[in-house]
């Protein structure tokens, strides 16, 4: 098939296009690189001894876009361009809603358009809010705390109501929870610009005494140890989920919970790297984070049971590549 990969310089989408490309896929990427480097690319090429063609182009850009579609035509479409950070978000609504809500709509418009009618989209486990894990794929879906959540909600309600006047346009809403870890290369990996937001990048960060400590927020969560419990996942083996979903989804609009469907609390990931990686990480422990839940795992067996696919990576594997790729490439 030849995919249509938006973000595909990003974190996920990166990983995912040397999964599509490794089973015979083509892959075109769109990235406006305002989270990621156009040596990703390079990197791309290093692994998998191909280069896939590239447009740097804003996803919100409907002429922009429709020139690509008129050059190319596409199976499918995965589509994780947007902006990802909770707190910046809540900072910056109107720019959180514009481009994750437009580049959406945009996209899905010519999808229907030039007749692409598989549509991969990169939602969260924040649309499930604070109810008791594991979550769900059936269970109702909360208002969740933050601008960027609530464009993942929106998101998959404006591609459900598309899907609904459209029978021939399948549309697959991924829930992700908690991506980390790098291919195992070391070439790529979670590279945000800026100061991370995410978990990991920011342990493999005070890990490299780039940044003094480690803010834990919150110590008196009922959890095992009192810090937030998550659910991470390494991400080959979400890119891999990705690959399953636009190869084997139905028509319709599916929804998949891409996790493991085993918590991690924030103190036992930092302990696994530590451990691992024999490399020490001061924390503090600060204030809990607003909008923070206690505990979000997935219940993964929906994917399992109708794509094949489940996460075979461990916490060990996450935090030893998560190292690897921040010592090969800074
Ligand atoms: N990483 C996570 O924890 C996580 C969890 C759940 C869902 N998601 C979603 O998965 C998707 C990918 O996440 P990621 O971690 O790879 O993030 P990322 O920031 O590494 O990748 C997103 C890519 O999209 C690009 N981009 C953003 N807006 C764009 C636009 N308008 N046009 C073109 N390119 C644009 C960025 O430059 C970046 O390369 C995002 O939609 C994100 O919200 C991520």
């Amino acid at each position: 098939m030849t995919i249509l990969v938006t973000g595909g310089l990003g974190f996920i989408g990166s990983h995912t296009a040397i999964e599509l490309i490794e089973s015979g896929h083509e892959v075109i990427i769109l990235d406006n690189l305002i989270n990621s480097k156009l040596e990703v690319l390079d990197k791309l090429f290093e692994i998998t001894g191909k280069r896939p063609i590239f447009y740097q182009i804003d996803v919100t850009q409907q002429a922009a876009l429709e020139e690509v579609f008129q050059s190319h035509r596409f199976d499918g479409a995965i589509h994780f361009a947007g902006l990802k950070a909770v707190g910046e978000s809540v900072a910056k609504p109107l720019e959180y809603y514009y481009n994750n809500l437009v580049s959406t709509m945009v996209l899905s418009k010519l999808c229907l358009k030039y007749g692409v009618n598989k549509f991969v989209f990169s939602s969260s486990a924040t649309v499930y809010g604070d109810q008791i894990s594991p979550m769900r794929e059936d269970m109702p879906l909360q208002r969740t705390t933050n601008p960027y959540g609530e464009t993942k909600a929106m998101s998959e309600r404006i591609l459900m109501d598309t899907a609904s006047v459209n029978p021939d346009f399948s549309v697959c809403l991924l829930r992700y929870f908690n991506p980390v870890g790098a291919h195992d290369s070391g070439l790529i990996g979670e590279d945000p610009n800026g100061i991370p937001n995410n978990l990991m990048p920011f342990v493999t960060k005070v890990a490299k005494k780039e940044l003094d400590t480690l803010s834990v927020f919150g110590d008196d969560y009922d959890t095992i140890d009192g810090s937030g419990v998550r659910d991470y996942i390494h991400v080959v083996d979400l890119a891999r989920g990705h690959l399953a979903a636009i190869e084997k989804m139905g028509p319709g609009v599916s929804i998949y919970n891409l996790g493991t469907g085993r918590g991690t609390s924030v103190l036992e990931l930092v302990e696994a790297f530590t451990r691992v990686n024999n490399v020490v990480v001061p924390y503090e422990v600060v204030a809990r984070r607003d909008g923070d839940i206690a505990t979000s795992y997935a219940d993964p067996t929906k994917a399992e049971e109708e794509l094949g696919w489940s996460a075979q990576k461990d916490i060990e594997d996450m935090v030893g590549d998560a190292w690897r790729f921040e010592q090969q490439n800074k």
